[in-house]
């Protein structure tokens, strides 16, 4: 008589995962993510993180930018990624002017982490630190979202590559260092140069997150809506189709999970290519 195969969920990720991964020089994968289905799917090809990001303000709302997006909404879509999910770290943006004041920070990361986010994920920089400080002195990690910071895009004056001038990089180092000293868990770079990515990943011991950064983050992540090549506008630089392209062997959404995951993991994605 042969004994059936018994399947084991794969085990939680958490933050000591993410930094022994870092230590062992190991990339981790996170993609954006919305609803059930998906979070089922990217379970399937063992997606080490999820962003449930503000983004969905565009690829699921259909704005002009993630500023109409509330708090409400961002409650709404992780109860329902949360419901499927049981192996990622799921990170959950708090929305445009959501963290504007401490009391705010406070009640709104209390709804995002009572909804299922296990890290609140901030946009900006070293004006970030009494509130890094107050979350993290009350349990809650934070990833603090620096670069390219789509919050801002009426200050930047559109999607712009950050970080380019001395001056710019220097002071994004010190907007790293004030935030990383406040306690921040993670670090995410969006659209800086790769040559500064590498340095801040070098420099600081908490795991730091690319998009747009280059090859030598610790993480990845991308929209899950372009990685499977479904595009409102034209896609960014760093965007890669992994739905059509040959390292997908099963043809369908979860092989287009996993190919991503496996080019991460080995350094294959990104490439020049898709960095600044
Ligand atoms: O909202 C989002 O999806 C993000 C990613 C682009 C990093 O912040």
């Amino acid at each position: 008589m042969t004994t059936p195969a018994v399947t084991q969920p794969p085990s939680p990720v958490t933050l000591s995962t993410l930094k022994r991964y870092k230590k062992n020089g190991e990339p981790f994968s996170c993609l954006t993510c919305y609803e059930a289905s998906f979070a089922a799917a990217m379970q399937q090809a063992q997606i080490d993180t999820i962003l449930i990001g503000d983004s969905l303000g565009m690829v699921v709302q259909g704005h002009g930018s993630t500023l109409p997006v509330t708090v409400a909404d961002m409650v709404y879509h992780t109860q329902n990624v949360a419901r499927a999910n049981s192996h990622a770290l799921i990170l959950c943006d708090l929305p445009f002017l959501a963290y504007a004041t401490l009391p705010d920070a406070i009640a709104n990361s209390r709804a995002i982490m009572q909804a299922g986010a296990h890290v609140v994920k901030v946009e900006g920089g070293a004006e970030l630190v009494p509130i890094v400080r107050i979350l993290a002195d009350n349990g809650v990690p934070t990833c603090v979202h620096l670069g390219l910071t789509p919050q801002s895009v009426n200050l930047f004056g559109g999607y712009k590559v950050q970080g380019k001038t001395d001056s710019a990089a220097a002071k994004l180092l010190e907007d790293c260092r004030a935030v990383v000293e406040a306690g921040a868990a993670i670090l995410l770079l969006e659209c800086v140069p790769a040559t500064l990515a590498a340095q801040i990943t070098a420099e600081f011991a908490v795991p730091v997150i690319g998009i747009g950064a280059g090859a030598d983050c610790d993480g990845q992540v991308l929209v899950m809506h372009d990685m499977l090549g479904v595009y409102t506008r034209k896609p960014a630089k760093f965007v890669k189709d992994f739905l059509t392209d040959d390292s997908n062997l099963s043809g369908d959404i979860v092989g287009a999970f996993r190919a991503y995951h496996t080019a991460v993991k080995t350094r294959a994605f990104p490439t020049a290519e898709h960095s600044f």
